[in-house]
């Protein structure tokens, strides 16, 4: 990992110290501080900031309400309205306390606030640690549309603390640990042994050893980086991040109007169905593919048999997709499991056909 980013990122308690003579040495007032929050990690995570960092407790606390229908420009308006009227300035500095939806705001306000102020990410969910606040951009909804306002835009630190996930709910964990599957199913076939057995030690004792969790989170995190660091910008390489959400996406939306189905649930259901059509184009062996959808399938399985309507439906959300060029769905597909590809069109038939085998 490229050392200037690699010291952006730090671990567990140590990373509170140097949080300390970070924050010391770069604002003159505890008042310059703005802590962004939504009500549950106002009250899960905010006491643990407050434990290592005492004197927070006089900086300016932001909270918003907890969801993703909250992660559009009106909140965001808000957020920065309070910091104009809290008197923050050029030299101020945010920080983010909680998961993706307030990662991906707070870094967008930050981006904008007077052209821009300092921030600092403190992600307190598993996807947040492993997936929104590593990548340095930030999305947030317009209308029913995903992340279709955002910018790129570097935090100047990112704190990961593995004791905030004591407090996260089951099904946020196993939404997450979707991502870290990803991982290695594009980028390292060690990584998808490691987190086909660790999950399973997961929904076994309902918890895994920190020791366990530290491993695999900075293990995604530095599979994500190395990846981000080649292609900060997404114009090559960094689409093989995209892996699972071409049709993860659509069935996103899809379930949006039904019932709600996790990002997490979506993706893997998604690496399922492009693994498929990984295989039906020849790149990915069959024996490849029975093991990610077995593996995947125990964890995310959702039962739904989609009628042709619903899937020309879904075909239709995947053409809006602002990743595609010329009209073409563009998919990153497996060649293997631990190594992948991107900008590949597949023919309209096999997408279709990839709904019809489930
Ligand atoms: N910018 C990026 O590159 C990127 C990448 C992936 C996802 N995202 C975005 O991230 C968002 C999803 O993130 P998320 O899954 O973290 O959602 P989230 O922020 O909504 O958090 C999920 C829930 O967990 C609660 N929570 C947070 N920390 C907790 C803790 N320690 N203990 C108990 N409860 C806690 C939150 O209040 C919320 O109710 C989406 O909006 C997605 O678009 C962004
Ligand atoms: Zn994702």
């Amino acid at each position: 990992m490229n050392e200037k980013l690699k010291n952006l990122i730090l671990f567990n308690e140590e990373a509170y110290d140097k949080l300390k003579k970070y924050l010391i040495y770069n604002v003159s007032s505890v008042k310059e501080i703005f802590i962004l929050v939504d009500n549950i990690t106002k009250k899960y995570c905010l006491p643990t900031l407050f434990k290592y960092l005492f004197f927070l407790k006089k900086s300016h606390i932001i909270q918003i309400n907890t969801g993703e229908e909250k992660k559009n420009i009106y909140t965001c308006i808000k957020i920065c309205k309070e910091i104009e009227i809290k008197k923050g300035n050029r030299e101020s500095i945010l920080i983010n306390l909680g998961g993706g939806v307030i990662t991906d705001m707070g870094g967008f306000v930050a981006s904008i606030f007077k052209r821009g102020i300092r921030f600092i990410n403190i992600p307190t969910t598993l996807l947040g640690m492993v997936d929104a606040s590593v990548g340095y951009k930030n999305g947030i909804n317009l209308g029913s549309i995903k992340n279709e306002i955002g910018s790129f835009y570097i935090p100047k630190l990112l704190i990961i603390d593995i004791n905030f996930l004591k407090t996260l709910h089951d099904k946020e964990v196993i939404s997450g640990m979707s991502e870290m599957f990803k991982y290695g199913l594009i980028k390292d076939k060690n990584f998808w042994i490691d987190m086909k057995k660790y999950s399973l030690l997961y929904i076994k004792n309902k918890k895994l050893d920190k020791k366990i969790w530290n491993y695999l989170v900075k293990k995604s995190i530095i599979i994500k980086q190395k990846i981000v660091e080649k292609d900060p910008k997404e114009n090559g390489l960094r689409k093989i991040l995209n892996f699972g959400h071409t049709i993860g996406h659509a069935l996103e939306s899809f379930f949006m109007k039904k019932k709600k189905i996790m990002h997490g649930i979506a993706v893997a259901n998604g690496m399922i169905h492009e693994s498929w059509i990984s295989y039906k184009i020849d790149k990915l062996s069959n024996l490849d593919y029975k093991e990610i959808k077995s593996t995947l399938l125990y964890l995310y399985s959702i039962t739904y048999k989609f009628s042709n309507k619903e899937i020309e439906k879904m075909f239709e959300i995947m053409q809006y997709d602002k990743k595609n060029k010329n009209n073409k769905i563009q998919f990153s597909l497996l060649n293997k499991i631990g190594n992948c590809s991107y900008n590949c069109i597949v023919s309209n038939s096999i997408i279709k056909k990839s709904f019809l085998n489930f």
